[in-house]
């Protein structure tokens, strides 16, 4: 999984014209504060002029020197060393005020603009279907995205800013020289876009090096998550070495790919000074010549250094930054990417009204069904079936058979493959998802706490409920058989993931949650598999309150739990092979009495 979708994120590096319009959308995000960026866009280019001025104004100092040995140096006028001081000093006034703005206004906008963006990538998130986080890693997922996210705070902080502010500074700076001397200027430029084009290609390289350290350190990071989530898992089974390994191996792949990565950069450290003082060595020495055959004053030459010199730290800094910016590009594309993608539920249709459904039927018909990544494994073959309304409904079958597929079907976490499945009459994909699955309260084989209290996890089943509701079905749930013991009660804090709670308590409390929503449907995927015997006897009485009258679907190991259910399926190799009560199916003598024989066996030895 790693490796595949490792391939599709390096696969997206390469950046089409089409990558870079569609890029573009990111700025409508920026909309909403235009006028803030447009205010920030005029300090931004005050502060760039002011400080395109001042090598102007330095040069013009020797220019003043110049004069009093009566050269004709008087480009600006000004004759007085105390006024030309006077004007510096009002343009680093001007832009340090026009820098203060620049970087607080630019900061408004990036700071709102990435809330926005922040927001509907959750909002996007949590709407997907679960195919989607069924082909992507939870852990790769989050730290793409939260670096992605930092990438375009930078960008729309600093990058942009500083790539206006150097391609001002080059067209300016190129300006000046030009006036100062165009025969100097053609010479230098002839130099610097060569040493730029060098400049691009290296780095380019240097991109694709390091890219490849990034992917390794994601993946590492990867290992690291996995290994602290199943922290548990790790030390039952003295993984503990093996995990570390595991780590040091992809560790050291990125030491290795880091060190290559040092040399590479060292030589491009390197090759940019060697190229860099080469030309402006060569540009001096022009100058030099040129001084000498007066064609040239001594604060020209003066000025145009300090121009050439900003140029080309802008020509170099640009190339760096149109870096960031495909970076940019990139973690843009991917967050569109997620941003325009389908999702099965929005937030704004979520919050609606509760209809009742599940009021006179619900019926499969010639359903059937493979996941989505396992094309080749048909788990439901195709199925009839029809489920009593205000009844219960077991379903028995080994390991695998395809029970909780089923539970998730019915819950629209899939759609089946084939066929349909009717409620009241119409196909279940026509009603509003988030209506329909309001009406279904799951018990889950694998129960999921949040790292909150216990009242917050049982308040979980239904948000709107009142402390009144918790509590009782807190009750029902017999959940205060272990909470009366706690210190803290109902508020004790259940740990990550409610590793704090034993996984009898656990199912205790999704009960209570499936109590606090009174669903019209109730799936209870293996809910009471982890009690003791005196336990369940008091949980299910606590079930058969909240079963009764109620249209439900059980899915049990135990089959001594289902003596009461109207209808028991059992499902074998995708089809249900069998069907009837409890009485029935065990006068029958077929699977299910031999299931129910072999079971209480091993209850009576
Ligand atoms: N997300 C998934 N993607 C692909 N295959 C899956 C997925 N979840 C389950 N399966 C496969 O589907 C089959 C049925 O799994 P399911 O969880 O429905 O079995 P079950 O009857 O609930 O078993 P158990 O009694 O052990 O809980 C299994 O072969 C399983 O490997
Ligand atoms: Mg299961």
């Amino acid at each position: 999984m790693i490796q595949k979708s490792r391939k599709t994120y390096e696969k997206k590096e390469k950046i089409s014209f089409n990558t870079w319009k569609k890029s573009f959308k990111i700025f409508n995000y920026i909309k909403p504060y235009k006028w803030i960026y447009i205010l920030g866009l005029i300090t931004l280019l005050i502060s760039s002029v002011s400080s395109i001025i001042f090598p102007y104004l330095l040069g013009g100092l020797l220019g003043v020197e110049d004069q009093e040995k009566g050269s004709q140096f008087s480009l600006m006028d000004f004759n007085n060393i105390n006024s030309l001081f006077a004007l510096l000093l009002i343009l680093f006034i001007i832009q340090s005020i026009a820098s203060f703005f620049r970087i607080y206004l630019f900061g408004i906008v990036t700071e709102n603009s990435l809330r926005d963006i922040r927001e509907i990538v959750f909002r996007k998130l949590i709407g997907k279907n679960i195919t989607f986080y069924d082909n992507n890693k939870v852990g790769e997922l989050q730290s793409r995205v939260s670096s992605d996210v930092s990438l375009l705070t930078e960008t729309f902080n600093t990058t942009l800013a500083e790539f206006l502010r150097q391609i001002l500074t080059i067209i300016f700076g190129i300006l000046f020289i030009m006036f100062i001397s165009w025969k100097l200027s053609l010479i230098m430029l002839a130099i610097v876009p060569v040493v730029a084009i060098s400049a691009v290609f290296f780095g380019k390289f240097i991109k694709k090096i390091s890219k490849q350290a990034q992917d390794q350190s994601a993946n590492s990071n990867i290992v690291l998550l996995e290994s602290l989530n199943g922290i548990r898992n790790v030390k039952s089974m003295v993984n503990e070495v093996f995990e570390f390994n595991r780590f040091k191996k992809s560790t050291d792949k990125l030491n290795t790919l880091g060190k290559t990565n040092a040399i590479w950069r060292g030589l491009f450290a390197g090759f940019i000074i060697l190229v860099m003082f080469g030309s402006i060595i060569f540009v001096i020495w022009n100058g030099m010549k040129m001084v000498n055959s007066n064609t040239l004053t001594n604060a020209e030459f003066f000025q145009f250094l300090l121009y050439t010199v900003m140029i080309a730290a802008s020509f170099g800094g640009i190339s760096s930054l149109i870096g960031n910016i495909q970076k940019a590009v990139g973690a843009t594309e991917r967050l569109l990417e997620i941003i325009n993608s389908e999702i099965e539920i929005d937030i704004e249709s979520a919050t609606i009204q509760k209809t009742p459904i599940f009021k006179k039927s619900i019926e499969f018909k010639n359903v059937s069904f493979h996941y989505p990544n396992r094309s080749d494994l048909e788990i439901l073959k195709n199925i009839n079936l029809k489920i009593p309304i205000g009844k219960q409904t077991a379903i028995v079958g080994g390991s695998g058979a395809g029970k909780s597929t089923l539970a998730q079907i019915l819950l629209r976490f899939y759609e089946p493959t084939n066929g349909e499945i009717l409620i009241d009459n119409k196909n279940y994909l026509n009603y509003n998802l988030s209506n329909y699955r309001s009406n279904i309260s799951l018990v889950p084989q694998e129960i999921f706490l949040f790292g909150g209290s216990i009242y917050e996890n049982i308040a979980y089943g239904d948000v709107t409920a009142n402390e009144k509701a918790v509590n009782e079905a807190a009750k029902m749930a017999n959940i205060n058989e272990f909470t009366d013991r706690f210190e803290d009660g109902m508020e004790t804090l259940v740990g990550d993931r409610g590793v704090q709670l034993s996984g009898g308590q656990k199912q205790r409390i999704a009960i209570a949650r499936a109590i606090l929503r009174n669903p019209s449907l109730l799936i209870l995927d293996e809910a009471t598999s982890a009690l003791d015997n005196r336990t369940e006897n008091i949980v299910q009485d606590a079930l058969s309150k909240l079963l009764k009258n109620r249209t439900s679907i059980v899915i049990a190991h135990r089959l001594t739990t289902l003596k009461d259910a109207e209808n028991i399926l059992v499902l074998s190799n995708g089809e249900f092979i069998e069907n009837g009560t409890h009485q029935s199916l065990i006068s029958k003598k077929g699977i299910y009495y031999n299931l129910y024989h072999s079971q209480n066996k091993s209850v009576d030895n």
